[in-house]
């Protein structure tokens, strides 16, 4: 039998705990903050790092329960040792070092951009790499190249905004509560994405700007404010959310062609867009597609422990001085 691997993500504004035996979910407990901090408009750090303690033992005995589990059959525990909010992470990573270490089993650190790549390997067990995954979140924008199981190279990044974190700031603007992503992507739907043409940042290799883009969101909405015209909000949340979803479908296709990989993988929470989705699937006469369920795109804790199971196999083990790392790079091990 596969080992069981029990998975901790904390690195944001979501408590999760997992269990999987190989690629095959148990249990997938998300304790979601959003609630929270959709008063403040986003994530308030310091209330995150408080409500993961809160929360994180109940969703423990949660995913356990649902498992039909008990501790002492876990194998391994796979925590995201970052990048994330630093206090955030440390509730997760302090947790699964007293875990390891009483139930005297390895400690595995997985980088959360991993995690959301390997929700892939959870969706399609039969996938391999070589391939070519758009990683797109709140906080991350990257297109990377997977040359193995958990062996990355970065072709290109956000160098200003994560996509999600310039659907979030559109969606506030536009008058739609935190994270605003989803609610674009609901709104878009009632709109014409070519009602208003908003510029693409033009940028080196297979990087990124997504600044751009947002600020003229809002000098749109401010100048209309000033001359008293008035603004069709889902022609406009269209408008912005086609001109991302392009120059991500762009760059990663660009990037797919140049290292002549046949498979693409979406992940991170803005792979749950609809529009994305779709823009991809048309390219399905050249490529394979990828992308996980929607419960698996945004944070939680079965993606981190499918990573952790493959670098168990590879025998990565952290020490149990781990630490947290806020802003560690894809491919720099984490020990
Ligand atoms: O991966 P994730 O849960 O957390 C980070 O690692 O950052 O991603 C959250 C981000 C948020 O910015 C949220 O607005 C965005 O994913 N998101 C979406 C959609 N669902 C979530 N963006 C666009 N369309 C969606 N349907
Ligand atoms: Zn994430």
């Amino acid at each position: 039998m596969e080992p069981l691997i029990l998975g901790i993500e904390s690195s944001c504004d979501e408590t999760s705990v997992a269990l999987l035996r190989g690629k095959q979910v148990l249990s997938n407990i998300i304790s979601t903050q959003i609630k929270i901090h959709e008063e403040y408009g986003g994530v308030v750090p310091e209330i995150a790092s408080r409500k993961h303690i809160e929360a994180i033992d109940i969703v423990m005995e949660e995913a356990l329960k649902e498992a039909g589990v008990t501790l002492d059959e876990v194998d391994a525990v796979a925590v995201t040792a970052g990048p994330g909010l630093v206090g955030a992470l440390l509730v997760g990573v302090s947790y699964a070092k007293a875990l390891a270490y009483a139930l005297h089993v390895p400690l595995i650190p997985v980088h959360h951009i991993e995690g959301h790549i390997a929700a892939n390997y959870i969706a399609f067990p039969d996938l391999k790499p070589p391939f070519v995954a758009l990683v797109a979140s709140g906080g991350h924008s990257h297109i990377v190249y997977a040359k193995a199981e958990m062996e990355f190279e970065i072709l290109g990044q956000t160098i200003d905004d994560a996509a999600g974190e310039a659907f979030d700031k559109v969606a506030r603007v536009l008058g739609l509560s935190y994270p605003g992503g989803v609610k674009i992507d609901h709104l878009s739907k009632q709109g014409n994405k070519d009602a208003y043409p908003l510029p693409k940042a033009k940028v080196q290799g297979y990087n990124f700007s997504f600044s751009g883009v947002k600020t003229a969101v809002m000098n749109l909405l401010h100048h209309a404010e000033q001359v008293g015209e008035s603004v069709n909000k889902a022609d406009l949340a269209a408008s912005f959310q086609e001109n991302v979803v392009q120059v991500l479908r762009e760059h990663t296709i660009a990037a797919a062609r140049e290292r002549k990989v046949k498979q693409i993988c979406l992940a991170g929470g803005v792979s749950a867009n609809s529009r994305l989705r779709e823009v991809f699937d048309e390219m399905k006469g050249e490529f394979s597609v990828y992308y996980p369920p929607l419960q698996l795109c945004t944070d939680n804790a079965a993606m981190i422990a499918c990573a952790g199971g493959i670098l168990h196999r590879q025998k990565i083990v952290a020490p149990l001085d781990l630490n947290a790392y806020p802003s560690v790079k894809l491919g720099e091990r984490i020990l």
